[in-house]
């Protein structure tokens, strides 16, 4: 039976990106589940969270996950996907999970440099309040990330070595 790899990790650590380029390397389908929920929403992830919470985003996650069952893709998570409900342990039983890992300084200067307004769990943060924020939620989540059964630091891991890892 086919089986989908899942990339996991903070919201910032470039989890799309390596995801494409794993799927270039491998010569397999990429999906984005972030993408796949915006296209059966019809807005965007911040529209949706003003207009029906985070709560309603947090079961379709859920269920769009779980579509994955028996696909082969490499498919990015959100930063969110593995830390509700018992998403991660899913995962892992039906798929291989790749940690993307960052130190809360290297997702702080990614996540500066980004629209912070597209992501609002971080509330439109920035600066040290920005830092403080990434560095508690990160040890919420890094329990459920860290349940991976790969982790790469992408500083110092290529792409070969990733698809070497996976193989
Ligand atoms: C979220 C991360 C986002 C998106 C949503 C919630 C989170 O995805 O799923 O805004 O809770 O960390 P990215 O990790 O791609 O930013």
């Amino acid at each position: 039976m086919n089986r989908p790899i899942f990339i996991v990790g903070f919201m910032g650590s470039g989890k799309t990106t390596l995801g494409k380029k794993i799927a270039a390397a491998m010569g397999r389908t990429f999906i984005d589940l972030d993408h796949e929920i915006v296209a059966h929403i019809g807005m965007s992830i911040p529209e949706y969270f003003k207009a029906f919470g985070e709560s309603n985003f947090r079961e379709l996650e859920r269920e769009f996950l779980r579509k994955q069952k028996g696909n082969n893709a490499i498919i990015s998570t959100g930063g969110g996907t593995p830390c509700f409900f018992d998403n991660m342990q899913w995962i892992t039983q039906n798929g291989l999970a790749l940690y993307l890992e960052h130190s809360p300084k290297s997702l702080w200067s990614r996540l500066s440099q980004s629209d912070v307004n597209k992501r609002p769990v971080l509330k439109g943060l920035n600066g040290e309040e920005l830092l403080t924020f990434i560095e508690t939620k990160l040890e919420d989540r890094a329990p459920f990330y860290n349940q991976s059964q790969l982790k790469v630091d992408q500083m110092h891991t290529s792409i070969e070595q990733i698809v070497q890892l996976i193989n």
